[in-house]
């Protein structure tokens, strides 16, 4: 198992959607829906972290994710470091978890970890001190956890608390996606009605990652009747050469655009995690017409982390 659960199933660190009980992930998303008006200003939530002192670690590029956490983790009064891979002594060689055990010494108590390998923040768990928390944004292509959680808070936001009831389509390059393999285990979790995958067979996982659900690559079929659609980047940085023919078929075949999205329900609405590679996997209109639930995802981002930080940390 993953270990980010202690002898009395609660969470000590988060590093994986993957098995976790639906009442640990409907507590989270409960919590988070609350705190959303706290998400946006106020210092009313300052004492809940007052004294610990968190740190941003990340070995890859980050826009949302870090600063989400860091605002997150400021609007519940904790001592924030941000730790740049780019200006740090891992330049001259220091390994990952020298590093976690330098900051460890300095009193930092909780540990926010982007990494490009697989596996790497949980490896980082193993090492880290009883009582040290250690918080998965994102390892290779595996794991997302607060990108699964914000996602499922949107839709339980647009489409109600009953997942039972709701159709949802992924679309794009599953093979690289993080986000996607997170949401599927959210949205198996909670009992999603009906979970789609749409992409060309290069970038759709084997194994065992789609079981339950249904798989096609014939966009305008699987978009009938959705009442979400979530599109993925593609991954260009992920990729190995020949997996799509050119950016232009991709986009022909796999693309969202707004004549495509009337094949969705009427009131379907749009997701993408971001960033977006506009004109690629979806169009300006799209992106950025009424059905779209992208800003609402990066502001949701704020509240899944407050309510991730005061879980673990508070
Ligand atoms: N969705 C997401 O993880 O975005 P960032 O890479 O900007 O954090």
């Amino acid at each position: 198992m993953s270990g980010q659960l202690d002898d009395a199933g609660k969470l000590k660190h988060l590093l994986t959607l993957e098995g976790m009980p639906r009442s640990v992930l409907e507590a989270l998303l409960k919590r988070a829906d609350a705190l959303a008006t706290h998400a946006h200003g106020g210092n009313g939530m300052r004492g809940v972290l007052h004294g610990k002192a968190v740190c941003t670690l990340f070995f890859e590029a980050s826009t949302r994710t870090r600063c989400s956490f860091s605002l997150a983790a400021q609007r519940l009064g904790a001592d924030l470091l941000n730790f740049d891979a780019s200006t740090a002594s891992t330049t001259k060689g220091e390994t990952d978890v020298d590093t976690l055990k330098t900051l460890e010494a300095m009193g930092v108590h909780g540990f926010i970890v982007r990494h490009k390998m697989d596996g790497a923040v949980a490896a980082l768990a193993r090492a880290a001190l009883p009582g040290t928390v250690l918080i998965n944004a994102g390892d290779g292509r595996s794991n997302h956890p607060t990108q699964g959680l914000l996602d499922m808070l949107t839709l339980q936001q647009a489409k109600g608390p009953d997942f039972s009831a709701m159709k949802v389509l992924i679309v794009g390059d599953v093979k690289h996606s993080r986000v996607a393999r997170s949401d599927l285990h959210a949205l198996h979790a909670l009992r999603t009605g009906e979970v789609r995958v749409c992409g060309p067979a290069s970038l759709l996982p084997g194994g065992d990652t789609l079981r339950g659900c249904m798989v096609g690559d014939d966009l305008d079929a699987m978009l009938d009747g959705v009442d979400a659609v979530m599109m993925l980047r593609l991954q260009r940085e992920r990729m190995v050469e020949g997996l799509i023919t050119s950016l232009e078929d991709y986009h022909r075949d796999f693309g969202l655009t707004k004549a495509r999205l009337q094949h969705a329900a009427p009131d379907a609405i749009v997701m993408h995690p971001g960033p977006m590679n506009r004109g690629i996997e979806i169009t300006d209109d799209v992106a950025d017409g009424p059905q779209s639930r992208v800003l609402q995802q990066v502001a949701n981002g704020v509240a899944v982390r407050m309510a991730v930080l005061e879980t673990l940390l508070g």
